[in-house]
């Protein structure tokens, strides 16, 4: 009863909003004659809404998707907008609402559960693909970066202007800074100075109301549930204002492999004890998969220690020496560079050509193009894994050709944060989380149950040697499998299942400021924040 009744304050609210329309006005074409006679546009929007008919409308929709497991989907949009101001965007939420349309923003389109442009209601893709706009502001420490541009457009536009100023997020190039922004962001600058979504100042938000809004006009509370609740459930950002930090003009990079017979599980047991409290400058992730011995001609497990290092190999290795002698570092394996060449080599290792590129492939948007289809998950840490533990991931890496796992340790200023300064509440604590990964490139539903099958049987092998009740999650690292939302309402009770594993105890507070911010839920997804109901407000 609670969900009709709450489904009829919904219906009635849009109608008093706009006046009584049947179904049959919402088509996508009354969409767009909505956004043609929408009065406040400033610049023409008449070339950049994109219907089904539309010879383009393939290319746009497709060319962002960085998953295919969710290119042929059935559920795409009726309309794609690429907003080139406030204006479009304005007119999208006004003219959405109006005839019957969700709408699903995208900025770098890396979701991995593809919310950002897959739905099974009708619904329109808002893509910020030319809302990219980065000023740097050197004197002051601080930039303006539109939610379209990627991290690696941020990263290559902060270098133009200064090589001892960074920015602490994620490492992947064409990941795009409104998504990843909104739900945490982590990458090699973490240990020292946090989270992306630590380092933002003020925001620029359109509500659902199509009002712009910044920090002071939104208010603490919806500033705070942005910087790591995910931004899909409360409005579209266009913009944020982050503060730099300063990096060393001369930073280390190492990426160093050891298999099984190099003492791969020794290393990583010893790497559990001190990885997340070494000197926060030191970052080692530890990349595991199965590969080809060339010795043995047999296959094993590998490990790679990827590490960034905010200072040069002289300080590098002794540290080294102290903390983690088993991996034996050698002068040979480090390289000095600048900290935008350190994310060049992160692209690298990532499945970039070669170290020697020029910074400009940063740029590149289009860099992954290999059609993978992949699915992930994570975890969080608490107490080291005992061997045995190690021993039966091991096994499992074995069954499949590409499963891989990432180990990314916490610590440091990580551990300063209280859990519930922002929403994203993994803080102290936590040793490292886990990023598993699965990767195939047969299509077809059989591989695809095959590799999904594979990767939730190591999530449940997983499950005495991480966090539980809640059992953390990281939102950036999306998985539908830990719990969704009904298509329209679905309870705070409900959600909580997920919702917890995400967000722990900010949960609550984040469907405060939705219901707050969003009373009748027009921005919603499978995970999205549920708004409470009176009974549970
Ligand atoms: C190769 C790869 C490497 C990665 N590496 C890292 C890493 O090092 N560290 C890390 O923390 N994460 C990493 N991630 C995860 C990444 O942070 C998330 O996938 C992130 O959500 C992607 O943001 P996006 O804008 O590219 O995605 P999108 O698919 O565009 O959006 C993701 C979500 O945010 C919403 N959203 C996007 N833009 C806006 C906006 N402007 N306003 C409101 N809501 C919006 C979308 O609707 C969707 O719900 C990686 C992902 C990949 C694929
Ligand atoms: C496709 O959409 C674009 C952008 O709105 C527009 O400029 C173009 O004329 C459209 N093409 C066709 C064939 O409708
Ligand atoms: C998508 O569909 C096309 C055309 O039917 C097909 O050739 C392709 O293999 C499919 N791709 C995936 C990833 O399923
Ligand atoms: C730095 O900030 C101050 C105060 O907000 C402002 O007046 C000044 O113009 C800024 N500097 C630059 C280079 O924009
Ligand atoms: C592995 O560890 C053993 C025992 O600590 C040591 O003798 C050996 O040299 C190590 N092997 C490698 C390749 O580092
Ligand atoms: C490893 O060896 C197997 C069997 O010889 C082969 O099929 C596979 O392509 C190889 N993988 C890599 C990454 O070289
Ligand atoms: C981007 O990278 C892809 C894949 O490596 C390449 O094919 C393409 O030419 C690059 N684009 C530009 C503009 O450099």
């Amino acid at each position: 009863m609670k969900h009709l009744s709450s489904y009829f304050t919904f219906t009635t609210a849009i109608a008093l909003l706009f006046s009584f329309e049947p179904p049959s006005l919402h088509t996508p074409e009354n969409f767009v004659q909505c956004l043609y006679n929408y009065p406040h546009i400033t610049d023409s929007i008449s070339n950049v809404v994109f219907t089904q008919t539309n010879s383009s409308y393939s290319s746009v929709l497709d060319t962002p998707i960085q998953n295919y497991r969710f290119f042929n989907l059935s559920g795409k949009p009726q309309v794609i907008v690429t907003p080139l101001d406030v204006s479009h965007i304005q007119a999208t939420i006004i003219c959405s609402q109006r005839h019957g349309l969700q709408i699903r923003t995208r900025s770098g389109g890396h979701d991995y559960e593809g919310l950002s442009y897959v739905a099974e209601v009708p619904f329109v893709v808002l893509d910020l693909i030319n809302l990219r706009q980065i000023t740097v502001d050197v004197e002051n420490r601080t930039a303006w970066v539109q939610a379209g541009a990627t991290l690696g457009e941020l990263y290559y536009a902060i270098s133009q202007k200064s090589k001892t100023l960074g920015f602490p997020a994620g490492v992947c190039a064409t990941v795009g800074t409104g998504g990843h922004f909104s739900g945490g962001g982590y990458g090699s600058l973490m240990r020292k100075y946090g989270l992306a979504a630590d380092n933002i100042i003020d925001a620029h938000i359109i509500d659902v109301n199509g009002n712009l809004l910044d920090r002071k006009a939104m208010g603490e509370d919806l500033f705070w549930a942005i910087r790591g609740g995910g931004g899909a459930s409360f409005g579209v950002i266009v913009a944020w204002k982050i503060k730099l930090v300063p990096v060393p003009s001369t930073v280390t990079v190492f990426n160093v492999a050891r298999t099984l017979e190099e003492n791969a599980t020794e290393i990583i047991q010893k790497w559990q004890l001190v990885a997340n409290k070494m000197d926060e400058r030191i970052f080692i992730r530890v990349d595991v998969k199965k590969v080809n011995s060339s010795e043995h001609g047999k296959q094993t497990i590998q490990a790679n220690f990827v590490s960034m290092f905010q200072g040069g190999v002289e300080e590098l290795i002794p540290l080294m020496q102290k903390s983690l002698p088993e991996l034996g570092l050698d002068r040979k394996d480090c390289t000095e560079t600048s900290w935008i060449g350190s994310v060049v080599f992160a692209n690298v290792v990532l499945g970039g050509s070669s170290v020697n590129e020029a910074h400009e492939v940063l740029l590149n948007r289009t860099r992954f193009r290999e059609r993978i289809i992949a699915k992930a998950k994570s975890d969080y840490v608490m107490k080291p894994i005992p061997v045995e533990g190690l021993q039966g991931l091991w096994r499992l890496l074995y069954e499949v050709p590409d499963g891989e796992l990432e180990f990314a340790p916490y610590g440091g200023r990580m551990y300063d944060i209280s859990e519930s300064e922002l929403p994203f509440p993994h803080r102290s604590g936590y040793i490292f989380h886990i990023h598993y990964a699965v990767v195939w490139r047969e299509e077809g539903d059989e591989a695809a149950q095959r590799h999904m099958n594979w990767i939730r049987r190591v999530y449940k092998y997983m499950e005495p040697y991480v966090s539980n009740s809640p059992r953390a999650a990281y939102v950036n690292y999306r998985d539908l499998d830990i719990g969704v939302n009904n298509n329209g309402y679905t309870s705070y009770h409900q959600a909580s299942i997920w919702g917890v594993k995400y967000f722990g105890n900010n949960f609550r507070r984040l469907a405060i400021v939705k219901t707050k911010v969003d009373p009748h839920n027009f921005f919603r997804d499978e995970q999205s924040i549920p708004t409470l109901s009176d009974e549970e407000n």
